[in-house]
């Protein structure tokens, strides 16, 4: 049987920011515009509503919004089979980086991975995504191999980085 994350907690994490809350919950039909909003201004080749649409469709896939003050500031996409988990997206807005909030997300998605029995997690980040490379690396990835022309529009290779749960 396919692991399925808790869906029935509407609030899956949750924590004070500038004396408002800071909510993560499983995304809904309702959120889709917004994400895939602030999905166009954060991504090179952002993926379409409809993409993220069909991932609440998707058995293995959870999507976790971040709220603040009921704005959404973030969001984050995983799939979970087996005993593996492949993030596929972690973004924040602008105006909440650097504050610890992205690994707040992912150490909640490592969380709900082990619980699902999950031993290793997966990501792929472009080369030139420093930034991500940092974030990942600081949360205990290592790099373990790189995918020649993954990434179109623009083409780069994918640094594929790993991490024991
Ligand atoms: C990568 C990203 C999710 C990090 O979010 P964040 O909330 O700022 O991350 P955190 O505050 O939890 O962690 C900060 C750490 O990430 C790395 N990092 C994040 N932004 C950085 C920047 N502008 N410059 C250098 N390092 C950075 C560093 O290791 C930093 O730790 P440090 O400040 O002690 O050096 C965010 O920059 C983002 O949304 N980027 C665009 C989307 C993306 O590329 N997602 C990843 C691929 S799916």
């Amino acid at each position: 049987m396919v692991p399925s994350t808790s869906e029935c907690a509407s609030y899956v994490a949750q924590k004070t920011f500038d004396n408002k809350p800071l909510v993560l919950r499983h995304m809904r039909l309702s959120d889709l515009k917004a994400v895939a909003q602030l999905e166009q201004e954060i991504f090179l080749s952002p993926w379409s509503m409809s993409s993220f649409h069909k991932e609440l469709d998707n058995k293995i896939s959870t999507t976790f919004v971040l709220l603040w003050h009921d704005l959404i500031t973030g969001y984050t996409t995983f799939w979970i089979a087996a005993d593996e988990v492949q993030i596929l997206k972690i973004a924040v807005a602008p105006d909440f980086r650097q504050l610890g909030v992205a690994a707040w997300m992912l150490n909640t998605i490592l969380q709900e991975s082990r619980r699902l029995q999950a031993k290793i997690a997966f990501v792929e980040v472009r080369a030139s995504n420093k930034n991500a490379i940092g974030f990942y690396k600081k949360n205990g990835f290592a790099v373990e191999g790189t995918r020649r022309d993954y990434y179109a529009s623009p083409r780069e290779d994918a640094l594929l980085m790993q991490r024991e749960l």
